[in-house]
């Protein structure tokens, strides 16, 4: 959603970068974040921690000292025990006690606190705050030698929290090059057959159908992988299908072709010879006119165009089937079942055409499927009889062609193995729309029965009609 706005995510992948770098980034800033959040909540607990510490050190100490002043009131020589309390606290890691004499020469004696070995000053000027002091007056007759002053040293607490502190960025610093380095090593090992997939894919565009990919990494690359080579080879199944289909037309045609000039040379250039010898025979007679023997002259090339006549139309119906087709499918097919009948008489056709009221392509995929159905009849078999009927039905219309030529050869698949093309064709074309071919042996007699259903009036997208729905 946020790529098709053309707002940039920021964690998708940059211009030209590898998916796991585009990981590793983002697991690296997570991990960052993680970091300096886990330092945040640390220094807020440790500034606590310090505060809390010192703050009840000094507390103590106060009671300390105001509880020994009291005691040594009494003493014979007070100062001395002063200096003595103040002497007490030497070695304090939090407390510095100052014993501030009075009088002409007042002096100030300090007690030292516990030095510390390695606290760098920038970590104690964050970690620090502004040192309590409290001072502790004598009590009646002390109170002439002067004060007590406790100040708090946080020195020695910031120290433990900078110790604290080391240790648990060293843990942390561990932590995350660790994370790291797996994310790395399984990113990279997960993706690792994704740059033969992409220099398959760009074999496989420029034509190469041989590529295939290892099928290894994890579960869905493996099945991006089997899927590719499924893809590859059925790609490369159909282009030699396509080539093979194409030599199929060529010989198609060519078979087409010779099976015209035969039909040319057989049926029209003899009777052009033929029209030709009885117009000069015509033209001899007319210099000593025999009526009757020109009237049989004109009457033989009467004959003869007419019967050039019938085979033109028929060439013609075999060059351009569907013109037919503006006349009707019912007159389509009889066009088709008179151009088979002109070629071999002696087959009887019994034909049936419903009229079913579908499109002009549908009527010219149902030409197609007669047409073929009837052109194998004759090419496989020896028929005597062929039987066409198109009905209407009520969910679409119903082919059937039968002939009782002898029968598919044992073990043949019709439309399978034996390289014809038309079948193909055929199942390819009525599957599109919708329908189901069935191809089938029929018994007595022995023959071939091509038994086509096709939904009427819903011609689909599949079938825009462009191509030629004849071929075959
Ligand atoms: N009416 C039939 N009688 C006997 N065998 C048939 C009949 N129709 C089809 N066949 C068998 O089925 C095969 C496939 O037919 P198909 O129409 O697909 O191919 P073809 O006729 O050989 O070639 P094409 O149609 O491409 O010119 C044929 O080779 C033939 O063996
Ligand atoms: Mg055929």
């Amino acid at each position: 959603m946020i790529e098709r706005l053309g707002l940039k995510s920021p964690f998708g992948p940059r211009k030209s970068e590898s998916l796991s770098a585009t990981l590793i980034r983002n697991i690296s800033s997570v991990l960052a974040l993680t970091l300096v959040f886990i330092l945040l909540l640390t220094y807020w607990q440790s500034a606590t921690k310090v505060e809390t510490e010192v703050g009840s050190a000094l507390a103590i100490a106060e009671k300390t000292v105001r509880k020994v002043v009291q005691e040594i009131a009494h003493d014979d020589d007070p100062r001395l025990q002063l200096v003595r309390l103040v002497r007490v606290f030497d070695g304090n890691r939090h407390v510095k006690v100052t014993f501030a004499e009075a009088g002409p020469s007042p002096q100030r004696i300090s007690s030292f606190v516990a030095p510390v070995e390695e606290l760098p000053n920038w970590f104690y000027a964050i970690m620090a705050g502004v040192p309590d002091v409290v001072r502790v007056e004598l009590p009646g007759d002390l109170a002439r030698f002067g004060a007590m002053e406790l100040k708090a040293d946080q020195r020695s607490e910031v120290e433990e929290v900078w110790e604290d502190f080391l240790l648990r960025l060293a843990i942390l610093s561990v932590f995350c090059a660790l994370v790291a380095t797996l994310v790395y090593v399984t990113v990279g090992r997960a993706l690792a057959p994704l740059p033969n997939l992409s220099t398959a894919f760009e074999r496989l565009g420029g034509g190469d159908y041989d590529v295939r990919v290892a099928e290894t990494g994890p579960t869905e690359l493996v099945r991006l992988c089997s899927g590719f080579n499924e893809m590859a080879t059925r790609l490369g199944d159909m282009e030699t299908a396509n080539r093979r289909l194409n030599d199929q037309l060529a010989t198609v045609q060519e078979e087409e072709r010779a099976d015209l000039a035969r039909d040319l040379h057989d049926e029209v250039s003899p009777f052009l010879f033929s029209v030709e010898v009885d117009a000069s025979t015509i033209r001899n007679m007319s210099q000593a006119p025999d009526r009757k023997a020109v009237l049989e002259r004109a009457d033989a090339i009467r004959v003869a165009i007419a019967h050039m006549n019938k085979h033109v139309r028929s060439i013609l119906g075999r060059l351009r089937p569907t013109v037919h087709l503006e006349f009707g499918l019912a007159s389509a097919i009889e066009t088709l079942v008179d151009s088979w009948k002109l070629r071999d008489p002696k087959v009887t056709f019994n034909v049936e055409v419903d009229d079913l009221g579908g499109t002009a392509k549908e009527d010219a995929v149902i030409h197609g499927i007669v047409r073929e159905a009837v052109s194998n009849a004759f090419k496989h078999g020896r028929p005597t009889r062929i039987d066409v009927a198109v009905t209407s039905e009520a969910d679409g219309a119903r082919v059937v062609v039968k002939d009782d030529g002898g029968g598919l050869a044992p073990g043949g698949t019709p439309g399978g193995t034996g390289g014809g093309f038309g079948l193909i064709a055929m199942r390819e074309r009525v599957t599109a729309l919708g329908g189901t071919v069935e191809i089938r042996n029929s018994e007595t007699p022995a023959g071939v029965t091509v038994d086509v259903r096709l939904p009427i009036g819903e011609t689909s997208a599949a079938f825009d009609g462009s191509a030629d729905p004849e071929v075959g």
